[in-house]
């Protein structure tokens, strides 16, 4: 566990708060961030890159909460995002617009005018038709578009396949065998400014060669780039390095990821652009949960949480694990159980014949490493309201996302009046 998300005399703390300091005032389920760790990944990760020409585009889908991109923004970072709705959140936050990437594979018509009609660093375009799309938009606005290709390397990043994106029949990018070719055609559109290349192989990622194959392949196409007169200024190497959820999972050394793309990619004179989510919120964030119930059936004791997979789906989508540890520790011993939330469906299941600490009903647990790809993914899934958020900083703690009402929940729905 990171040292600011941790027990004091048997309360566990984030930061300087103790979380149960919190359950008194607002109700469970909610998520909770310690701004401190978001701080402290940013700056290992770019201690990392020391003497690279670098930019830290923060990759705005792993957790876009505004008050987390403030964060980033004040560490100078800039934003990786994939949305109209993502490039406003990283404006509001303060993130300047100079150190925005916009990537995707289905960019819409009306983000592309809007976004160039502002200003980004670069449209990561994922296929010809987009990159004909984007010229003829820019044509019309009179603006050239600043374009690098996301190239599909086909390397197999070792993932779960759910979330692998840079093999040759995953949807992302264009064929690394068929980017020399079609930069050649965008080098002849009128409004498309080539300004760098840009590749995502998959996210937790444990395993260092995928990425150095990557690199090569990529230094490779550079230099053949070169050759026709195709002079970058951006090296995009994505997001995707892994983080620890339980001892069973490899934490891919950030030195040595840092040294393998000085060595690879270090001395082609371009500004190399990273897009981490995970690695810069994963451990930042817990789920703070109360037990509902705990039953008996059929020789299971089953704990039934008020957290459920709208709230937080990375167990039923991918099958992640995240260990759940107690609010307070009663020291009642310990049973294994299978740790399940509310929602109507049986993948609605965190953990299985899990040891954890005897709850009784309106005990409060926390849900450990979900601050990237948690609240982003939640739903209202059974009709249950969005759950807040709150973000810790030292002694202090915020509500940054409040749990909308009701009311507010039906006003976006109408009954229609044809009868
Ligand atoms: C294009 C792109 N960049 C960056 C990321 C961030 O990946 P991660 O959170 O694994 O660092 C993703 C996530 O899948 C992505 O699709």
């Amino acid at each position: 566990m990171n040292k600011n998300i941790s027990y004091k005399q048997d309360q566990l703390f984030v930061e300087d708060v103790a979380v149960s300091e919190i359950t008194n005032s607002l109700r469970t389920p909610f998520y909770v961030y310690s701004r401190t760790v978001i701080e402290e990944n940013f700056g290992r990760f770019k201690r990392s890159l020391e003497g690279l020409d670098s930019m830290i585009c923060y990759s705005v889908k792993a957790n876009s909460n505004l008050s987390v991109l403030e964060t980033i923004a004040k560490l100078g970072g800039g934003a990786d995002v994939v949305s109209l709705g993502e490039y406003k959140r990283a404006l509001i936050a303060g993130i300047d617009p100079r150190k925005i990437v916009f990537s995707g594979v289905g960019k819409q018509d009306f983000e592309i005018a809007e976004i160039l009609k502002s200003s980004l660093l670069q449209f990561n375009i994922e296929s010809v038709s987009e990159l004909e799309m984007i010229n003829k938009i820019a044509s019309s606005l009179n603006k050239e578009a600043p374009i690098a290709f996301r190239v599909n390397p086909d390397i197999d990043a070792g993932t779960h396949e759910n979330i692998s994106t840079g093999k040759a029949d995953n949807k992302f990018g264009i064929p690394i065998s068929d980017a020399v070719e079609i930069y050649q055609y965008a080098s002849k559109l009128e409004k498309i400014k080539i300004v760098g290349i840009d590749v995502h192989i998959g996210s937790q990622i444990s395993d260092l060669n995928a990425f150095r194959q990557t690199f090569e392949h990529l230094e490779k196409l550079i230099y053949e780039l070169k050759n026709i007169n195709i002079e970058l200024e951006n090296i995009d190497i994505g997001g995707g390095l892994g983080i620890k959820y339980t001892d069973d999972d490899l934490e891919p050394d950030l030195q040595e990821y840092g040294g393998l793309v000085k060595r690879i990619l270090g001395n082609l004179s371009c500004r190399i652009i990273f897009e981490p989510g995970r690695y810069i919120v994963g451990n930042s964030g817990i789920l703070v949960t109360k037990v509902l119930h705990s039953k008996m059936s059929q020789n299971k004791s089953f704990l039934v949480t008020d957290a459920g997979m709208n709230d937080f789906s990375r167990t039923a989508l991918y099958g992640a694990t995240h260990r759940l540890i107690p609010l307070s520790k009663k020291k009642r011993g310990e049973e294994v159980y299978d740790v399940v939330g509310p929602v109507c469906e049986t993948t609605d299941t965190f953990l299985k014949n899990y040891l954890v600490e005897k709850a009784e009903e309106g005990d409060f647990f926390a849900f450990l490493d979900v601050g990237a790809y948690g609240a982003v993914l939640s739903s209202e899934y059974n009709t249950r309201p969005l759950v807040p958020e709150v973000m810790i900083y030292k002694k202090r703690f915020e509500i940054v996302r409040t749990r909308p009402t009701y009311d507010e929940i039906f006003d976006k729905e109408a009954i229609p009046t044809w009868e």
